[in-house]
């Protein structure tokens, strides 16, 4: 996940984020956000890593299926505008796109943690000799539930099946080497590795093809949650051959609160009929779905895993989203994550305040967009006043407030303003 991409010479003056915005190639694409109101009207959202903002085309993708719905009834599935019966493959493309997948290998559907079941009834196949799942220390509580319950369901026991990866004492974030070391010493035991493509709390980045190469080489199947990386970082997930992976829609990628996931299986499992799974309606050959057969024959492809037919709603905001990442393409969105990221690690590191630290590496290639920012002592409190204020980032136990200036639709000027207020509160 490399991206070593030279960095200007940030200074710490107003007028440098005023300049650094003039010249953003990206920057018409703020107009294209709904913007939470403030009091005052000065405030500053760097929340994009839990809930994106309402792209302002949003009600019109929605309009057209309201429409469609009032005029045709259940015509709509073959007559609407955008018929729903193929609906979801108006997403396949720029969700390929969006993490370097074939369109074959991905599909929108469901929600994060009932793929990331779906995923593990298929790719977690225990035996007695290779029983365990590779976890990081502080993975997020529903992978971590999700992932326990699949051992049980198996019959064997998290205490004995479960690894947790853990940062070596001091540290907060996983080194690479101890990753490799873990997959190379008990790789004989791993089913699955099943690791965030960034850590929710840290924001840490993992080397999602190298963790993927040393998986493999011993023999393990390797899946990621990208809930913190779609839309954040460029992945490729075929070529990193990645088993599988499952993301949600709501956090960069704005498709709104609940939205759809998308999930990915690698194009060498895609014919895989022995895999066990679980079937439902939608996962089944279209030619013949309504033709109401008593045999459950999957589609090839990502596709063959759908249960239920989608909230076409739900979907028609992600596609006006995903048309706006088309639009700006990942590689210019990552370029300027990676500026405007450092560019807030800058500010932060400008204030001498010993009541906060950055836990979140510092490397380009080790982290997306969000910083998490520890404050031990009365944090909490500080990022409910900042909230107040309209300064929203968010706090997660037990002591790290997060942020994240998203390129979509942060500016320069955006992290300048919240570090001159974070810098006020934090004293
Ligand atoms: C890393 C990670 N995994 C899983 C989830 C759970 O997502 P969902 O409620 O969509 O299943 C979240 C939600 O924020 C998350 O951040």
């Amino acid at each position: 996940m490399t991206n070593r991409q030279s960095q200007p010479e940030f200074q710490s003056g107003e007028d440098f984020a005023i300049a650094m915005d003039e010249r953003d190639p990206l920057k018409r694409y703020r107009q294209r956000f709904f913007f939470p109101k403030t009091a005052n009207g000065d405030g500053v959202y760097l929340c994009g890593h839990s809930l994106g903002l309402q792209p302002k085309t949003a009600a019109k993708y929605i309009e057209q299926e309201l429409q469609d719905w009032a005029e045709l009834g259940v015509e709509g599935h073959f007559h609407a505008k955008n018929p729903w019966m193929p609906y979801h493959r108006l997403l396949t493309e720029q969700t390929a796109e969006l993490v370097g997948a074939k369109p074959l290998e991905v599909v929108v559907m469901n929600s994060l943690t009932v793929n990331l079941h779906l995923m593990m009834v298929s790719f977690y196949r225990p035996t007695k000799e290779r029983h365990k799942i590779v976890v990081e220390r502080g993975a997020f509580p529903s992978d971590r539930y999700a992932v326990q319950s699949q051992i049980r369901f198996h019959d064997f026991d998290p205490a004995t099946s479960l690894i947790e990866l853990t940062p070596r004492p001091g540290e907060f974030c996983l080194r690479d080497e101890d990753i490799d070391s873990l997959i190379e010493h008990e790789g004989d035991d791993i089913a699955l590795i099943m690791l965030g493509g960034v850590n929710y709390a840290t924001g840490q980045a993992f080397d999602l093809a190298r963790i993927t190469r040393s998986g493999h080489a011993r023999g393990c199947v390797v899946g990621f949650d990208l809930a913190h990386a779609a839309g954040n970082l460029q992945l490729k997930l075929h070529e990193w051959s990645a088993d599988f992976a499952m993301w949600c829609s709501y956090k960069y990628l704005n498709g709104g609160p609940g939205c759809a996931a998308g999930c990915f299986v690698h194009e060498r499992h895609s014919h895989a009929w022995a895999l066990p799974r679980f079937a439902g309606w939608w996962g089944h050959d279209e030619e013949t779905r309504f033709e109401m057969g008593p045999n459950f024959q999957p589609i090839p492809g990502a596709d063959g895993w759908q249960l239920s037919n989608p909230s076409i709603v739900s979907l028609a905001v992600l596609r006006a989203s995903m048309d706006i990442f088309h639009e700006a393409g990942m590689e210019r969105l990552r370029a300027k994550s990676v500026t405007l990221t450092g560019y807030l690690e800058f500010l932060l590191s400008q204030n001498n305040s010993s009541n906060f630290s950055v836990i979140t590496p510092h490397e380009n290639e080790r982290r997306g967009a969000q910083l998490s920012i520890q404050i031990p002592q009365n944090g909490r409190a500080l990022c409910d006043r900042l909230a107040q204020e309209g300064i929203v980032g968010d706090w997660r136990e037990p002591d790290t407030f997060r942020v994240a200036p998203v390129p979509l639709y942060n500016s320069y000027y955006d992290v300048f303003r919240f570090v001159r207020r974070f810098a006020a509160a934090i004293g």
